[in-house]
């Protein structure tokens, strides 16, 4: 017996190692077809890998400090801008923390709405989803506080604006806010606990509930672009006819989904970190001061489709609590696809012509209310997202009626079926006319 191995017995007597990669890698079946929409979910977790290393080398150097220093420049915003320019490769851990923040909502978005298409969600993997749905919530509460983290104007004034929407909730409203900035305005006690808990309270939940996330998928296993359970076609070893074993076969494929990412990547960092302002906005070149408001306040481009909802619900009874109820409902809606969801069908290759509508006018929306979030307001874009705010809270809540009868033409089959170049190519236009619709309504809005 050679040393590596006797040296692997040595711990399988005292640690699961052999047969937890079993289980989880060399022996674990997923379905043979999974496509382009199942590289996000290995890819969501290299970037929750890069933001943890880049996070813990920038916190080495960064100051969680609001106060002014000697020439009067905040500590927090001198220690980022010293990051940049003194520290050795620290303007590329940084631009890496930056981009990595956006990219993960890109990649999350993504892996959200696969599950949407090829119906993921549905029993029985309710609660690979729900979990998803707490980690997005945690993934929005760490980027929102690791913007103030910079403290820069847009840092400032957005989490003036974000903790003043809590003072709008009845009774304990005014008291939570103080509660949740530590003073009566956004100040160093915000700073601190913002940095607390974005450095080790949230990621401790995060990856607790991706942990979770995985161990829920592992035990039902993965749904596939067909939506068919592959483990109810066995051979009579017990091994599904349609899977193959996640290593060497997925290993191998998640590798280019990687390569791929980080060229993308690499190319944001070192050549448009900034990517025109949507990544790393303007503002926030200038340090935070108190007594200037920024002309136009906007959130970072993953939050605006909310922010929209938001500033679309009218003030009502005198008070603007209906447009954060409106916001909160619609982040929380997304847990409940699974039980709003009637129909039998999975996958959105057999569903009906209700569902399929249903998805392109939520598609429409979601983009159109990203868009009209992230500019200042007028009377046509309020009504326009008014609209759209409309069909977002429509395509949820009408759900269980429009997918009740709602069958394809074309039956779920009982094997899966492999992508072909046609229906390679019809997605690729519809990516790009999606993509110029979108830059038109940009334009004319
Ligand atoms: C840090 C964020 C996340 C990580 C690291 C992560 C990781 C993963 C991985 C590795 C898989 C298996 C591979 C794959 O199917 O692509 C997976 C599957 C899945 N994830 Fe996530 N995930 C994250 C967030 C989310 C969110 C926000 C949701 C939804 C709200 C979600 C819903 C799902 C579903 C439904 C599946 C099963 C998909 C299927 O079998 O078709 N995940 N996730």
């Amino acid at each position: 017996m050679s040393k590596g191995q006797q040296l692997l017995n040595w711990i399988d007597d005292r640690f699961p190692l052999s047969s937890m990669l079993k289980d989880h890698i060399t022996e674990y079946y997923a379905p043979k077809n999974f496509n382009f929409w199942y590289f996000f979910g290995s890819l969501a977790m290299l970037v929750l890998v890069i933001q943890i290393v880049t996070g813990i080398f920038l916190t080495m150097n960064y100051k969680p400090d609001g106060t002014l220093n000697g020439a009067g420049i905040p500590v927090a915003f001198a220690s980022v801008e010293y990051i940049m320019r003194d520290v050795a490769g620290g303007w590329v851990i940084r631009y890496m923390h930056s981009t990595g923040a956006s990219m993960f909502f890109v990649v999350v978005y993504l892996h959200m709405f696969r599950g949407l298409i090829y119906g993921s969600y549905k029993q029985p993997r309710e609660l690979v989803w729900v979990f998803g749905t707490l980690i997005f919530l945690c993934l929005m509460a760490e980027a929102f506080m690791g913007y103030l983290l910079p403290w820069g104007q847009m840092s400032f004034w957005g989490a003036q604006v974000i903790v003043n929407l809590f003072a709008s909730i009845p009774v304990i409203g005014p008291d939570l806010s103080v509660f949740i900035r530590g003073d009566f305005v956004v100040g160093d006690a915000t700073l601190n606990r913002f940095f607390a808990l974005h450095v080790i309270a949230v990621p401790l939940i995060l990856l607790a509930l991706v942990v979770a996330h995985l161990i829920a998928l592992h035990e039902v296993g993965s749904n596939n672009p067909d939506g068919v359970e592959i483990k109810k076609l066995k051979d009579d070893k017990g091994i599904p006819l349609d899977g193959i074993p996640f290593h060497p076969y997925y290993t191998v494929k998640d590798i280019l989904g990687v390569a791929v990412f980080l060229i993308v990547f690499s190319a944001i960092v070192f050549f448009v970190p900034e990517m025109g302002g949507y990544f790393l906005e303007h503002p926030n070149f200038d340090q935070a001061d108190p007594l200037k408001t920024p002309a136009h306040i906007a959130p970072v481009w993953y939050f605006t489709p909310f922010y929209a909802i938001l500033r679309a619900v009218p003030s009502f009874a005198g008070t603007q609590v209906w447009g954060v109820l409106a916001m909160g409902a619609a982040v929380v809606l997304i847990a409940f696809l699974p039980w709003l969801d009637k129909s039998p069908v999975k996958s959105i290759r057999y569903r009906g012509t209700k569902f399929k509508t249903m998805l392109v006018l939520f598609i429409i929306s979601f983009i159109g209310l990203g868009i009209l979030g992230a500019m200042p307001t007028t009377n046509l874009r309020t009504v326009v997202a008014q609209l759209l705010s409309f069909v977002y809270f429509a395509f949820f809540l009408a759900m269980p009626f429009y997918t009740r009868n709602d069958a394809g033409s074309t039956p779920v089959p009982t094997r899966v079926t492999m992508s072909t170049p046609a229906r390679q190519v019809r997605f690729a236009v519809l990516v790009a006319v999606t993509l110029a619709v979108a830059a038109l309504f940009a334009k004319l809005i």
